[in-house]
């Protein structure tokens, strides 16, 4: 598969089949995205991947408190400026397929993803608190930036393998179970989980494939013709 290829069909698959990833498959994809860039070769990321039972109980932990208020190791953006708040979903002038509501949409979106989308598996990118936060004087945002960077470089192997991601925040809204259910220490800040399995192309949720701003909007060129 080309590179762009993978980059034009990679899209938050919300939606999954119960089929199960093989955890081979998931070892080889980790394994390739190692090779993704990082401060001073820093590579300050490490993974904790779950699947079958235990994600099964994640996510029954995670409907348990879908009411309760998210307390994320990395807190979740509270506001944004008017000209970022119109591209959020329901500002998004973009209609969803079979002319649906988009406000519907905007809600089974968050139903299912209460259920984290039934993705069979998840790979939880952490990072070390001592290095993220720097004897608390600062945040050391080019950890969290270098696991961005693997995210991404995850998303892409995924599509050559046939599979289906969502870089999630919701799957790390509850650390506690995380941590319990993970043995993941408090020495660790739990980034963001990458829901991963195969996509069911049937979910209408599935259909929708996101817009973007046009290059020309965001880019101001010097010195070419
Ligand atoms: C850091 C990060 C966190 C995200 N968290 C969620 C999430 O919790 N639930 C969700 O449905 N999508 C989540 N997304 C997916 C974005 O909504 C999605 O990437 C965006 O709408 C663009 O759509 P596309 O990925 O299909 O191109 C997240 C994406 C990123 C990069």
């Amino acid at each position: 598969m080309e590179l762009k290829d993978a980059i034009n069909t990679r899209k938050t698959t919300r939606g999954f089949t119960d089929k199960p990833v093989p955890k081979e498959i998931l070892e080889e994809i980790v394994k390739q995205a190692l090779r993704a860039p990082s401060w001073g070769n820093t590579q300050p990321w490490e993974f904790v991947i779950a699947g079958g039972d235990v994600f099964t109980e994640i996510k029954q932990a995670y409907l348990d408190k879908a009411e309760e208020t998210p307390s994320p190791d990395l807190p979740f953006p509270q506001q944004f400026p008017e000209f970022i708040r119109e591209r959020l979903p329901y500002a998004r002038r973009q209609q969803p397929p079979d002319n649906r509501d988009p406000k519907e949409v905007l809600k089974e979106r968050q139903v299912m993803g209460s259920r984290m989308y039934e993705a069979p598996a998840v790979i939880y990118i952490l990072t070390d608190r001592e290095m993220y936060e720097q004897d608390g004087r600062s945040k050391d945002t080019y950890a969290i930036f270098d696991c961005g960077l693997i995210a991404q470089t995850i998303m892409l192997l995924a599509v050559e393998y046939g599979l289906g991601t969502v870089a999630a925040a919701q799957s790390v809204r509850c650390p506690e179970v995380l941590r319990e259910k993970l043995e993941i220490p408090d020495s660790k800040v739990i980034v963001l989980g990458i829901l991963i399995g195969y996509p069911d192309t049937e979910n209408p949720q599935y259909k929708i494939y996101s817009d973007r701003v046009p290059l020309e909007d965001i880019s101001r060129w010097y010195g070419f013709e």
